[in-house]
C-alpha cells in the first residue's frame, strides 16, 4: 500500500513508529521498498556519501533531480521525498516555489524536504500553498554548517520548541529532528500534531531516518555517535572485488560454466 501523508498521520496517532532511510539510486531503492521502508528521502547528503564532498553545499538542484528521478524508478510503495539543497529556497520564493515544483514534475517524487525552522517558515507557507507537500528539517541543519561552526548538537530547547511550531503552522506535513537532545525531541513530538522523524534525537520521535550509507556500513572513517552499522558492505564488497582480482589473475575465472561454445 502507498504510503500517503494521511497514513502518517495515522501512524502517529496509533504510535506506530516511521522508519525512513535515504537512497540515491535505483538499486538501493528497490531494496528499500520491497523491504517496507516507510519513507525514502533523496538526500543532498548524496554529496558527501556519493559525490564525496565535504559537505552538502555543493550539491545542485539538476543533481537532485538526476538522484530522485532513479530512486522513483525503484520505488512501489514508499513514499519519496526530495532533498532541496542549499540555495534552491533561499533566494526567494518564487525561485522556491518553482525548484519544489521541479521535484513533483519531473522524478515521481511526492514532497520535498527543506531545512530551518522559524525563518523558512514563509517559504514552506508558500511551497505548501503551491500543493507541493514540505518535510521541514530543524535542530542541526547540515546547509547551516558554516553558521553553526561545525556539525554540532543543538540544544537551545525554547528556539527548536518554537521552530517545530513554526513549521508545523507553515504547513509542513513532517519535520526531521536532526542533532537534538532525547528530552527536547520528546517534548517536541509531543507538542507537535505531525510526525517527527529523528536523527540523533533519540527514540521518541514517531519515527527514525538514517543516510543509507552510514548505516549499510560503505563509509569507512569517523562514525557519528547517533549512527548504527546494520551491515558491513564495504567489507563483503571489499572480499568479492579482490576474489574476482585473484580469479583473474589465476586464469580460474571465466570458468566453463561463464562461456559460450
Ligand atoms: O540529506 C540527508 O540525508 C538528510 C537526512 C540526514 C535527514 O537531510
Amino acid at each position: 500500500m502507498p504510503i500517503t501523508i494521511p497514513k502518517l498521520f495515522q501512524m502517529k496517532k496509533e504510535g506506530k513508529k516511521i522508519a525512513a532511510l535515504t537512497a540515491y539510486d535505483y538499486p538501493f531503492a528497490r531494496i528499500l521498498d520491497e523491504n517496507g521502508v516507510h519513507i525514502i528521502l533523496v538526500g543532498d547528503s548524496v554529496g558527501n556519501v556519493i559525490q564525496g564532498n565535504a559537505n552538502t553545499l555543493p550539491v545542485t538542484m539538476d543533481e537532485m533531480i538526476y538522484h530522485t528521478k532513479m530512486v522513483s524508478r525503484g520505488v512501489a510503495n514508499a513514499m519519496v521525498i526530495g532533498d532541496m539543497p542549499f540555495m534552491s529556497y533561499q533566494t526567494g520564493i518564487e525561485t522556491a516555489i518553482f525548484n519544489a515544483g521541479r521535484f513533483l514534475k519531473e522524478t515521481g517524487a511526492s514532497a520535498v524536504k527543506l531545512e530551518g525552522g522559524a525563518a523558512v517558515s514563509h517559504v514552506i507557507k508558500a511551497i505548501t500553498r503551491a500543493s507541493i507537500p514540505v518535510q521541514a528539517h530543524i535542530g542541526l541543519t547540515p546547509q547551516s554548517i558554516h553558521q553553526m561552526g561545525g556539525h554540532k548538537v543543538q540544544r537551545d530547547e525554547d528556539r527548536l520548541l518554537n521552530d517545530a511550531k513554526e513549521v508545523e503552522e507553515a504547513g509542513a506535513f513532517s519535520v526531521v529532528l536532526e542533532g537534538i537532545p532525547l528530552d527536547i525531541a520528546a517534548k517536541i513530538t509531543e507538542a507537535l500534531s505531525i510526525p517527527t522523524i529523528g536523527i540523533g534525537a533519540g527514540p521518541h520521535c514517531d519515527g527514525q531516518i538514517l543516510v543509507l550509507h552510514d548505516m549499510m556500513g560503505l563509509n569507512p572513517g569517523h562514525k557519528a555517535r547517533f549512527v548504527k552499522a546494520y551491515a558491513n558492505l564495504r567489507e563483503s564488497a571489499s572480499i568479492g572485488i579482490s576474489d574476482y582480482i585473484k580469479e583473474v589473475e589465476k586464469g580460474v575465472f571465466p570458468g566453463p560454466e561463464h562461456c559460450y561454445s
